[in-house]
């Protein structure tokens, strides 16, 4: 496969795309699925980065983790979008095992903001790790993950980081200190993925 149709960071090949919501007259490269889905995500982006989102619209609860995905793909994949993958990746945790981790997560997210734990960015932080060490869809969880964190920062008064999404990843300069830094995390070393929470540029 020709590295420059890969997204930013997709460690995920489409080699299912019989939930393909777009038009069946034609076949889609993986750069034009790219397209559909960056345009399906920029509704969400406006819906909750143009302006602080409440607790109302942006709860961090179970039911919202999932609804979010579906709100970022779900114009473009059927029955991927929202729902809890039941098949085993080579990232992310056994599949039996994502609601509960997932609610898990919510309640870890509910008790360090109330026990203030951590400073916003060492939680946008965590938030982001643990969502994309459970993995929980079959696809898009990298975005999903990073989308998660900026609405986190912008709920808590910070400027969400620019992970530049629409780069695809041979030409994007971040993927690979981001991927370094998703690894140091994996081993409880959080310095430098938080440090790329900080920097809003
Ligand atoms: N070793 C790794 N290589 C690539 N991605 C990784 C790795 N470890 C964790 N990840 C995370 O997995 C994401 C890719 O999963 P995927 O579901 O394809 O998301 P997306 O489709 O949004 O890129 C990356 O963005 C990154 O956050
Ligand atoms: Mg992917």
């Amino acid at each position: 496969m020709d590295d420059s149709t890969k997204p930013i960071d997709d460690a995920t090949p489409i080699d299912d795309i019989s939930g393909l919501k777009l038009p069946r007259d034609k076949v889609y490269t993986l750069k034009e699925i790219y397209v559909y889905e960056a345009n399906n995500i920029a509704l969400a982006t406006l819906k909750y980065l143009s302006a602080t989102p409440s607790k109302k619209i942006a709860p961090f609860s179970y039911a919202w983790l999932l609804e979010l995905h579906k709100e970022m793909l779900g114009d473009v994949w059927e029955w991927a979008a929202g729902r809890c993958r039941q098949v085993e990746l080579t990232i992310g945790i056994k599949a039996y095992q994502i609601p509960m981790e997932l609610k898990k997560l919510c309640d870890d997210i509910a008790f360090w903001q109330a026990n203030k734990t951590f400073d916003i960015y060492e939680t946008a932080t965590r938030i982001h790790h643990r969502a994309v060490q459970i993995h929980p869809f079959l696809n898009g969880n990298g975005r999903w993950s990073r989308m998660l964190a900026n609405i986190y920062l912008k709920q808590n008064g910070s400027m969400p980081v620019k992970w530049q999404e629409d780069l695809l990843s041979s030409v994007n300069p971040k993927r690979d200190a981001y991927i370094e830094a998703l690894k140091l995390a994996d081993s409880g070393d959080y310095t430098r993925l938080i440090e790329m929470h900080r920097i809003t540029y």
